[in-house]
C-alpha cells in the first residue's frame, strides 16, 4: 500500500462531520447567490404589462447591469429573448448563417448540438473540427473567412477556449459564441465577438427562462444586409423592414417574458454589483483553485481537461478511478441522500465522472468541505459495487 493509498482509506472510513452550508453544485441551473431568498425579490412589476413603463424600466434595468458586468463595449447590443440560451444562439445562427461558408467547433454535447443545427437542420454543409471529450481541437485550423460557430465553455466536458487570441482582428466572417457557461467567469474580449449568447440559470444563479443575446457590429451589418433562404419564425426575427429591430435592445422584447425571472436576474446582477469589479471572476477562480487541490490531493481524482490552460473554471469536469456510469450514479444517490451534494454527476452524454460547478454562486467554503465527502461516497459506493 502506497502512503497516498493510506491516507485515503484513512480519510474515507467515516462519514465527514461537517457538510457543505449550501449543497447546490449543479452545472444549471446553479446555486442560487449566497443570502438569496425569494421573498427579498423586487414583485412590484409583477401583475403589470411588460410594455407598461415600470415592465420597460425593470428591462431595461437588468440590461443595464448585465452591460456593466460583463464590461460590454457601446459598440455591442445586448438584449433579452425567449427561449433561453438555445432560443438566442439558435435565433443568432438562423437569421445569420448562410450568406457565407461556415466552421463549427465541437468538443462536447452542446457543440455537438450547434453541428446538428447547421447540418441537418439548416443544411448549409459547414466544416466540422472536432475533439474528444477533455481535449480543445486545434484552434489554428479554423478558417476566419467563414462563420465560425463555437462554445467558449464546453459545459460538459469542462474544457474552454483560453482566450480570444485565436480569433484575428481581421476576420471575415462572424464569430459566434455560445458563452453561457462563460459569461461572469472569466474576461470576454468583446472585440473578438460578433455574436455572443447566454442564460441566467448559469453563473448568475438566477431562473432559466430567458436568453441573452449580444452582437456586436459586424453582426448587425449581416442582419442589415442579408435575407436568409429559409423561413424564421416570429420568435427569431431581428429586423423589420430590412433594419435592426433596436426595440429589443431596450427592453421591448418580441414576445412576453417572466417578469419573476428578470426580477430573479436583477436580484443576482446587484449581487454582483455589490462584489466589485472582478468579483465573480475572482469567486469562480478561488472555487476551481479549491477544487483542484482536492482533486490533486486524490490519486484516485482526475480532471477530464487535459490542459490546464483550457480547463474550465466553472463547469470542472472530474474522472474518477475505475468509475463507470453505476458507480458515479451510486456516489451522486449517496451524497444526495446525505443532503452532502446535489446534482454532481457527469452530463448524460460525457464519460462517466462528476462534474462540480465552480461558478460565482458558490461558496469556496462548500468546495472545502465536499472533499471529504467525495472520499466517503467513493469508499462506499466502492465497496457496495
Ligand atoms: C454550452 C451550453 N450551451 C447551451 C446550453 C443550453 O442552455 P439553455 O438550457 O439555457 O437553453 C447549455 C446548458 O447547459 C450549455 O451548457
Amino acid at each position: 500500500m502506497t502512503d497516498t493509498a493510506v491516507s485515503d482509506a484513512t480519510r474515507a472510513s467515516a462519514k465527514p462531520a461537517t457538510k457543505p452550508a449550501r449543497p447546490f453544485f449543479s452545472s444549471g441551473p446553479c446555486a442560487k447567490p449566497p443570502g438569496w431568498s425569494a421573498d427579498k425579490l423586487a414583485t412590484a412589476s409583477l401583475g403589470r404589462s411588460h410594455r407598461s413603463k415600470l415592465g420597460k424600466q425593470r428591462l431595461q434595468y437588468c440590461i443595464d447591469l448585465m452591460r456593466e458586468l460583463l464590461g460590454l463595449p457601446d459598440t455591442h447590443r445586448i438584449g433579452i429573448v425567449p427561449g433561453s440560451d438555445t432560443g438566442a444562439f439558435e435565433m443568432a445562427i438562423w437569421t445569420m448563417l448562410g450568406a457565407r461558408g461556415v466552421t463549427t467547433l465541437a468538443w462536447e454535447s452542446f457543440g455537438e448540438g450547434w453541428v446538428t443545427d447547421a447540418v441537418k437542420q439548416l443544411k448549409i454543409d459547414p466544416t466540422v473540427i472536432r475533439a474528444d471529450y477533455g481535449q480543445l481541437p486545434d484552434l489554428a485550423q479554423v478558417d476566419w473567412s467563414t462563420d465560425v460557430l463555437f462554445t467558449w465553455n464546453g459545459t460538459t466536458s469542462g474544457v474552454r477556449v483560453p482566450d480570444g487570441e485565436w480569433i484575428p482582428d481581421t476576420r471575415e466572417g462572424l464569430s459566434f459564441a455560445d458563452a453561457t457557461s462563460g459569461v461572469f467567469a472569466y474576461d470576454i474580449p468583446w472585440d473578438k465577438i460578433d455574436v455572443a449568447t447566454f442564460s441566467w440559470q448559469k453563473v448568475l444563479g438566477s431562473e432559466g427562462a430567458h436568453g441573452v443575446l449580444i452582437l456586436g457590429p459586424r453582426a448587425v451589418e449581416r442582419l442589415e444586409s442579408y435575407t436568409p433562404a429559409w423561413p424564421l419564425p416570429k420568435v427569431f426575427r431581428l429586423t423589420s423592414k430590412g433594419k435592426l429591430s433596436e426595440g429589443i435592445f431596450k427592453g421591448e422584447t418580441i414576445n412576453t417574458p417572466s417578469m419573476l425571472a428578470v426580477e430573479d436576474a436583477i436580484f443576482s446582477l446587484e449581487w454582483a454589483k455589490s462584489l466589485g469589479a472582478g468579483g465573480l471572476i475572482a469567486r469562480s477562480d478561488a472555487n476551481a483553485a479549491a477544487l483542484d487541490r482536492i482533486v490533486e490531493s486524490r490519486d484516485w481524482l482526475e480532471h477530464l481537461a487535459a490542459d490546464p490552460a483550457s480547463r474550465s473554471k466553472t463547469s470542472v469536469c472530474l474522472t474518477v478511478d475505475g468509475a463507470d456510469e453505476a458507480l458515479i450514479k451510486k456516489m451522486a444517490a449517496l451524497l444526495e441522500a446525505e443532503g452532502a451534494a446535489f446534482d454532481v454527476a457527469g452530463y448524460r452524454d460525457a464519460p462517466a465522472g462528476l462534474r462540480i460547478w465552480c461558478g460565482a454562486t458558490v461558496d469556496t467554503a462548500d468546495i472545502d468541505a465536499l472533499g471529504p465527502w467525495l472520499d466517503w461516497a467513493y469508499a462506499t459506493a466502492k465497496a457496495a459495487a
